[in-house]
């Protein structure tokens, strides 16, 4: 199938044209033990971008799968050559990993586009490492298949499930409210991850693996599988096998990651209760294949689907349980049902979504609710915006029924949340002063997070979800609004108004907001107002501009520097401004000139 198309790897490799630098390609690639015979036969060059390392706990057991993946590539008569993407580890790296996606984004592409690959294996898993990589893929457009690394195990303590990072939220309650120590702290949070793998819980990682699934780049069925089970070894080895059919097939990300597939990862996104951060990183992949995905359609597609999977934070269960209740096609099948899914969009294994995922069971309805009988009606986000900024997004599903009931399902009451403001200006502000009596807060309190984004921050971090002070909590109040335009954990549950763009230190509105200053959250409407005059605002605006702006951290780093002066705000992908018209590189710019 090959036939008639060169691939692109010859260019370097077998070049009777220009026979000089032919050798000197092949010469350091023989240097470990590949023969001409290989390089020189026509076989595709197979790249595995490995995401995994000691830095990168999360991902690091696709060091493991890579001798599986590499059995695959040879098995259909590929030869691979693995290489190694920034790492990125979100619980690690400070001051945040958002600092990072666009980084390895940049080193993919370089390596992708500068070097003899035919086609790539991604290895995703933690949370930018799966939008870093498709993002890199869709720039340079060669034929390129996820495969998951999988989730861990499901975590134990004292016969109940322990998720990943919503144990955290409640570990710190029992220590605030001094129900255990430091060390029964430490031991509680560590028993969510029990195994290689990335966290448990429907966080960011799971969605975006999952949500890799429903765009069709990686083959049925393999999102969910546990990251220490054998049928995640085998799956290593058919996306092997698959990535060399695909390159003799062309069949290219610009193929998959189409409209239609994007519109099918908001349904499904909102049927697994997915994290507030798929929008940005799917506006980001969006934007660089070339498809026009307003922020607005999460809204529009997304927030009367229903929740159907079961899983923490929002609800009980835990990664294993949904890959036996039978993980993204099950839940696929039952959307299908319902109208739902674009099925005619195109999957990485050449077939159709539709073709892949009609008919799949579900295996334990505890666990993935059919359609009849969902967990939460109407489960997808909001996309609000007022007189201090464009836009934001709320998780409706993680809303506690009492404020849904009251301030969002019942179309005939017109009540609007209005609340008192705590202003923070970064998380060490609001560490400071969150148990201070001296705040005085209630129930009535919106706490806001600003200088969070992604130039505040500078990355946007997963800052804004704060727990209420520690006086609260033991009078049983556990949550309490938050507002911010930095980002929000996937595995935190509270009601939160989220990425916020554009952000107080690109002069966003968030900058003049007040501790004390009232704000009234519209849910039905979409608004969110600060109850000022547009006088009061003006004048507040003029004292910032006179004070020099909203002020934020001097960068530390290099890297810092660059990606504030580039990077967009969060509504429309975070990614870096400009990049985006480099597009298909593979089929519009060719091969690089030569080195020497
Ligand atoms: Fe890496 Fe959650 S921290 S997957
Ligand atoms: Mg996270």
């Amino acid at each position: 199938m090959t036939e008639g198309r060169k691939l692109r790897s010859r260019e370097w490799f077998d070049n009777p044209a220009n026979i000089d630098m032919t050798a000197l390609y092949l010469e350091r690639y023989l240097n470990f033990g590949l023969s001409l015979e290989e390089l020189q036969s026509g076989k595709p060059i197979i790249g595995i971008a490995q995401t995994g390392s000691d830095l990168s706990p999360c991902n690091r057991h696709h060091l493991v799968l890579a001798e599986r993946l590499r059995d695959g590539i040879r098995e259909a008569g590929g030869i691979p050559l693995e290489f190694p993407v920034h790492p990125i580890q979100e619980t690690g790296k400070r001051p945040t990993a958002g600092l990072d996606r666009n980084l390895a984004y940049l080193g993919l592409v370089e390596a992708l586009y500068g070097y003899p690959i035919d086609g790539v294996v991604l290895t995703t898993g933690c949370d930018k490492t799966t939008p870093a990589c498709l993002m890199a893929a869709a720039t340079v457009n060669i034929p390129a298949i996820a495969l998951s690394v999988g989730p861990m195990l499901n975590g134990w303590h004292k016969g109940e499930r322990t998720g990943s990072g919503t144990i955290v939220w409640k570990a710190r309650q029992l220590l605030a409210t001094g129900q255990i120590d430091d060390a029964q702290f430490i031991r509680l949070v560590a028993s969510s991850a029990p195994s290689t793998g990335y966290c448990n819980t429907m966080g960011t990682a799971t969605t975006m693996n999952s949500l890799a699934e429903a765009l069709g780049m990686m083959l049925p069925g393999s999102a969910a599988i546990p990251a220490p089970y054998r049928d995640r070894q085998e799956c290593a080895w058919r996306t092997g096998k698959r990535i060399v059919d695909m390159v003799a097939e062309d069949l290219k990300p610009s193929d998959i990651m189409t409209l239609d597939a994007f519109r099918n990862a908001i349904v499904v996104n909102s049927a697994i209760g997915g994290s507030t951060n798929a929008p940005i990183h799917l506006a980001a992949m969006a934007r660089h294949v070339g498809v026009d995905l307003p922020l607005k359609e999460w809204e529009r597609l997304g927030h009367e689907v229903p929740l159907l999977v079961n899983l923490q934070p929002v609800g009980e269960y835990l990664g294993e349980d949904y890959y036996r209740a039978g993980g993204v096609p099950a839940v696929v099948n039952q959307l299908m049902g319902a109208g739902l899914i674009a099925e005619d969009a195109l999957t990485v294994n050449g077939r159709t979504i539709g073709e892949n995922c009609r008919g799949v069971a579900i295996e334990e309805e505890a666990v993935i609710h059919p359609w009849g009988q969902p967990l939460v009606e109407n489960a997808g986000f909001l996309v609000l915006s007022g007189n201090l900024f464009d836009a934001a997004i709320m998780k409706t599903s993680a809303i506690s029924a009492d404020f849904r009931a009251r301030y969002l399902s019942d179309p005939a009451d017109p009540e609007a949340f209005t609340g008192t403001v705590a202003v923070f200006d970064g998380p060490e502000d609001y560490h400071h002063r969150i148990d201070d009596p001296a705040m005085a807060l209630d129930d009535n309190t919106i706490l806001v997070m600003r200088g969070a984004g992604p130039v505040g921050y500078p990355g946007a971090a997963e800052v804004v979800n704060m727990r209420p002070p520690a006086y609260l909590i033991s009078q049983g109040i556990d949550a309490i609004p938050c507002v911010g335009d930095g980002r929000q954990s996937g595995t935190s549950g509270s009601p939160s108004i989220l990425n916020v763009s554009p952000e107080a230190a690109v002069a966003g509105g968030l900058a003049l907001l007040k501790t004390g200053d009232r704000l009234r959250v519209d849910l039905k409407s979409r608004r969110v107002d600060v109850l000022l005059e547009e006088a009061e605002l003006d004048a507040r605006r003029a004292e910032l501009a006179a004070g020099g702006g909203y002020q934020f951290p001097a960068s530390q780093t290099p890297w810092q520097e660059i990606q504030r002066k580039l990077v967009g705000q969060l509504d429309s992908g975070a990614i870096l401004e400009g990049s985006e018209k480099y597009q298909r590189l593979a089929q519009t710019q060719g091969v690089p000139r030569d080195n020497h």
